[in-house]
């Protein structure tokens, strides 16, 4: 099983010239490397997958963002996850902390839109993990997202879905003190390692992966999702810049 390297470009790069500039760094970037055990993914905007659909560098998958749970029909503003079929991706961002923050997304909106991605062969990348308020009841929480994302969620496609821990208190953090260690990170894995071993055996577990997110960022990746046992990372702010991503991939490649 690869591990997985996944940017969350969020909403940024605001123009096509912005893009340009931005595969040509990864281009650059990506110039003699081959990651053989680590898939890379960009998530960016819904509008630039387009884009990156042209772009010639096949060494990087496509995921979106979010996506609505029905394949088609009057859901003003809303993107199908057909749409996102024939768009190319691969991957979808769901569960993110900020949608849930600032668009009041639930579990049970989670669990609809896994179901339609999985539906559309698109693998779910799932965010759960505990806010700053929650620290003390992090597996708790954690364990009940799970519960609910997950509900309905067979073996046979559950192995196609991407398990992120990103605890809410260490995303765009500035501060070395808002990282967990890597002692922290190795007991999330294992809270939800138990989950999906309860919940669909350990045969079927094993093919799970489990990925960390959170200001991953080259000097902290090693401590933070290589040693902690992760299998990739989710990545923020970092993804922007070209070099510092591919360093996190170079990192997690080993
Ligand atoms: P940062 O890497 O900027 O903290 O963002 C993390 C994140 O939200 C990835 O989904």
């Amino acid at each position: 099983m690869k591990n997985i390297v996944v940017a969350n470009l969020k909403m940024n790069i605001l123009s096509v010239l912005e893009r340009e500039v931005y595969l040509k760094g990864l281009d650059k970037e990506l110039i003699g490397k081959k990651f053989s055990d680590t898939e890379i993914v960009i998530c960016p905007p819904f509008i630039h997958l387009e884009g990156l659909g042209k772009w010639k560098n096949k060494k990087i998958s496509r995921g979106a963002l979010d996506v609505f749970w029905e394949d088609k029909g009057s859901f003003t503003g809303e993107i199908s996850p057909v749409m996102l079929k024939n768009f190319g991706c691969e991957y979808v961002v769901l569960g993110h902390s900020e949608r849930r923050r600032f668009l009041r997304e639930n579990d049970q909106d989670v669990n609809l839109k896994i179901i339609a991605a999985l539906r559309n062969g698109i693998s779910p990348v799932l965010c759960v993990g505990e806010d700053a308020n929650q620290k003390n009841e992090g597996a708790g929480v954690i364990i009940k997202q799970l519960k609910n994302c997950l509900a309905g969620i067979k073996n046979g496609q559950i192995e196609n879905v991407v398990i992120c821990y990103e605890p809410v208190w260490a995303i765009s953090s500035n501060n070395p003190d808002h990282l967990p260690t890597t002692n922290d990170v190795m007991s999330a894995r294992l809270i939800i390692k138990k989950f999906l071993v309860g919940e669909y055996g350990l045969r079927v577990s094993e093919k799970i992966r489990i990925i960390y997110g959170g200001s991953v960022a080259p000097n902290n990746a090693k401590e933070i999702c290589v040693d902690s046992g992760m299998k990739g990372a989710l990545v923020g702010k970092e993804s922007l810049t070209p070099r510092s991503f591919i360093k996190i991939v170079e990192i997690i490649n080993g």
